[in-house]
């Protein structure tokens, strides 16, 4: 579903990713760790064809995404590590997201009910004003109701409570089939029994590739 081949970026003279090299196919669901400044953030980034790679290709299902992104991106539901500046109100967010992705509005309140986000409570607020757990949340349930073949998700629980990550987790069984699923995470801990795969980068490679059974 994602093909990565010999990826390189760099910033200035230092390599964010240095010769990546990856595949990820369908039913995987896969952790990427790796200390912070590695380079998850960065490879994501490549994905979503938002940086333009020093060398190398990305192709989401076939689809190159600095050619193609709108093409690329239907496939992909993302929840990014740190919320983007959005100047709209929760409502106009959430009207975008339906009239953009053809996603249905119920299903993204069902899921802020899962994560305990009283959404329409807050459908006046600006979304910049919501608190940083809120927003991620928020985001959580868009990408979800875009019920899209892939799934990446970076540190989305870093801005959960204790609640909010268990509810999160429970969310996240029933969409592994027939999809991929990638999580960017540092808690093994928490993510140990959704994943199947586990990939380590450490100073811009992929330092280990590992099937988990
Ligand atoms: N736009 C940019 N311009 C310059 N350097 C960048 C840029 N984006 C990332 N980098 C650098 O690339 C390296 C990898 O950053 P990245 O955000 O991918 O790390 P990460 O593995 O996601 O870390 P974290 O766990 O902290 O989120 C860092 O040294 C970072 O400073
Ligand atoms: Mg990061």
């Amino acid at each position: 579903m994602i093909e990565i081949e010999n990826l390189s970026k760099k910033f200035g003279q230092s390599f964010g990713l240095k010769d990546i090299n990856l595949n990820f196919k369908k039913d995987e669901s896969v952790v990427i760790m790796g200390q912070n400044g590695a380079g998850k953030t960065t490879l994501v980034r490549a994905i979503l064809g938002e940086q333009i790679p020093t060398s190398g290709s990305v192709r989401i299902m076939g689809i190159d995404p600095l050619k193609n992104r709108a093409a690329a991106l239907k496939h992909i539901g993302f929840v990014p590590q740190l919320p983007p500046p959005i100047s709209l109100s929760v409502k106009e967010l959430v009207h975008y997201a339906v009239a953009s992705s053809s996603m249905d509005e119920r299903k993204i309140f069902a899921v802020c009910e899962e994560l305990e986000l009283d959404i329409k409570g807050h459908f006046k607020k600006l979304f910049f004003k919501l608190s940083g757990g809120m927003k991620q949340k928020l985001l959580i349930a868009i990408a979800l109701a875009k019920e899209p073949d892939i799934f990446i998700f970076d540190e989305p629980t870093a801005n959960l409570d204790i609640k909010g990550r268990e509810s999160f987790y429970k969310l996240m069984p029933p969409l592994r089939d027939g999809r991929l699923l990638i999580f960017i995470s540092h808690r093994m801990e928490e993510i140990k029994t959704l994943v199947n795969r586990k990939i380590e980068i450490d100073i811009a490679k992929v330092v280990n590739d590992e099937k988990l059974v």
